[in-house]
């Protein structure tokens, strides 16, 4: 069967019941989307099928021939950041990381079909997905400035000069 990857066709050879979750970070390496809970209850793996969010822990490949894929190695990387993730760093949006993709791929969602930085409804559409280290409000925050189209210059942000002064720059 067949994935379509981050807009690239990938033959997969895993067995039908596989889940998408172990497909991607197995089969083609693509790491970005987290082992959490691996029951659906944490939002770690999650990634878009078709443009919507979905726990790929909970979805067997053997469903998904010919689905389009999205994860955060579709969205952009450390020199082409996706507003998305430039508003993550701007607000310190993640700490340890771990649950920061899947956020990023609900939040990406969320902003596509129209969502707008009411923190409510930023909320609603994060819901079920656990942060260990933050209190949610800097996450809230960095979806609410990507919805509004917010710009930055990132190197302003102490994640910024913290990587200047440390790259010698
Ligand atoms: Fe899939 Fe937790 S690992 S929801
Ligand atoms: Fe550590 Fe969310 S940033 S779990």
């Amino acid at each position: 069967m067949n994935l379509n990857v981050n807009g690239r066709r990938r033959e997969v050879e895993s067995p039908p019941l596989t889940t998408l979750l172990d497909v991607l970070r197995e089969e083609l390496g693509i790491h970005s989307p987290k082992i959490g809970c691996e029951q659906g209850g944490c939002g770690a793996c999650t990634v878009l099928v078709a443009g919507k969010p979905r726990r790929a822990c909970l979805l067997p490949v053997g469903a998904l021939d010919g689905a389009a894929i999205t994860t955060v190695e579709g969205l952009g990387g450390p020199d082409d950041l996706d507003p998305l993730q430039a508003a993550f760093v701007h607000h310190y949006a993640a700490q340890c990381g771990f649950c920061t993709s899947g956020l990023l791929m609900a939040a990406k969602a969320y902003i596509a079909n129209g969502g707008t930085d009411d923190s409510r409804a930023i909320a609603e559409a994060l819901g079920g997905h656990v942060c260990r280290c933050t209190g949610y409000v800097k996450i809230v925050d960095a979806v609410a400035a990507a919805a509004r189209g917010d710009e930055f210059d990132l190197s302003t942000t102490a994640a910024g000069q913290y990587t200047t002064m440390h790259s010698g720059g």
